[in-house]
């Protein structure tokens, strides 16, 4: 490769590193029997409606797909409510695509992302992918600290990411501190709030950011497919912004990017209600439980307004009580690549998953603690 020209920006940018995939660790470890919690996938699997309209639409394959992402990006709308329409709405291959498709649109000089260091990393990624300078501001008590990152705005400042609840902390912003926020950036920064965990929380003083998009503000927010939709293999997600902002990042899209049975099984989702809330209440139970049973582990949790948990301040190193969960069939998340080392994170999964963890948890403690 010494002959060729390199994209400087690219090699800068980590590759992603996802969690370990079952089939890897059934093979490494030789185990039968292995529970993922590491990538935050509804433990519930897809929904049968979903499934169905796939079985459906594959006959049809042989066709590029024709009007069924603007079908559903009307739905979305429709559900979005108010004044939304379609145009309001861009599809991406999982939100992640909508989040590097903001990156490219809007760093193409060098412009600054202010980016918070513990959170989901494809903010910092893209940003570095497309030449964009970062402006770190440190999370305070495990949350946002939103003042702090209005201070940081500068005239390079070009975009500000928000998770909102926040991976992998789980702690989410209040309407209040939103509203503060909003309040104080200038109009010519564009906000991107990441919406990805939005279906779980509970608490009322949450709000979406929609109703600045409807007021007209330089607002961008992102939803996916993969969380409690349970279509994480699907790869959709979607964006939401004011339609000109919309119009503009459709110069950032590729042709036809998401297959027509993805986004038929995509529509399909937002139809079974009963899926949707059968995986609230089901994550709002275990959650409980989960608590439960860190407390007599003397484990410390970050309180969840989302399908994970962080346990952060562990006695012993995160990767190496990772790597003997795995040795126990168990797969969770070290947090260190989310800007939180000395953490793990573990998704809340089914009864059944979440004892086989505190199984496990109990197992390696002790055999940390013994030496
Ligand atoms: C905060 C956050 N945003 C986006 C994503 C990615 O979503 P998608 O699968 O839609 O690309 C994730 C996935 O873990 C996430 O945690």
């Amino acid at each position: 490769m010494q002959e060729l020209t390199l994209n400087e920006n690219l090699l800068a940018a980590p590759v992603h590193v996802a969690g370990k995939p079952i089939e890897e660790v059934r093979r490494e470890y030789g185990l039968e029997r292995i529970i993922k919690l590491a990538s935050n996938e509804n433990p519930l699997g897809p929904s049968p409606l979903a499934v169905e309209a796939i079985k459906k639409a594959l006959p049809n394959a042989h066709r590029y797909p024709g009007t069924v992402e603007a079908n559903l990006r009307a739905r979305l709308a429709q559900l979005m409510g108010g004044d939304f329409d379609e145009d309001n709405i861009i599809i991406g291959n999982g939100s992640c695509d909508v989040l590097r498709m903001v990156c490219l649109a809007f760093l193409h000089d060098g412009g600054e992302s202010v980016v918070c260091p513990s959170t989901f990393p494809m903010y910092r990624i893209y940003t570095q992918m497309f030449g964009g300078n970062l402006v770190p501001v440190e999370a305070r008590d495990y949350a946002y600290d939103l003042p702090a990152m209005v201070e940081k705005i500068g005239d390079a400042t070009r975009l500000i990411f928000v998770c909102n609840p926040n991976n992998p902390t789980g702690t989410m912003l209040t309407q209040q501190q939103v509203d503060d926020f909003m309040e104080q950036v200038p109009e010519r920064v564009v906000v991107v709030v990441d919406e990805a965990y939005y279906d779980y929380v509970a608490d009322e003083h949450y709000a979406s950011v929609k109703e600045y998009i409807e007021e007209g503000r330089n607002v961008i927010l992102t939803r996916t497919f993969s969380k409690i939709h349970g279509l994480a293999g699907l790869r959709v997600g979607y964006g939401v912004a004011k339609k000109e902002m919309i119009q503009y990042l459709q110069h950032a899209r590729s042709p036809f990017h998401v297959g027509s049975v993805n986004l038929i099984g995509a529509t399909a989702s937002l139809d079974d209600v009963e899926h949707i809330q059968r995986s609230r209440t089901l994550n709002a139970a275990e959650k409980e439980y989960l608590y439960e049973q860190f407390d007599r582990l003397d484990l410390r949790h970050i309180p969840s307004e989302t399908n994970f948990i962080l346990l952060p301040e562990l006695r012993h190193d995160a990767v190496a009580m990772s790597e003997a969960l795995l040795r126990q069939g168990v797969i969770v998340r070290p947090a260190g690549g989310f800007g939180v080392p000395g953490a793990i994170r573990v998704t809340i999964g089914t009864r059944e998953e979440n004892e086989r963890l505190v199984w496990a948890l109990e197992q390696v403690l002790h055999e940390l603690t013994e030496g």
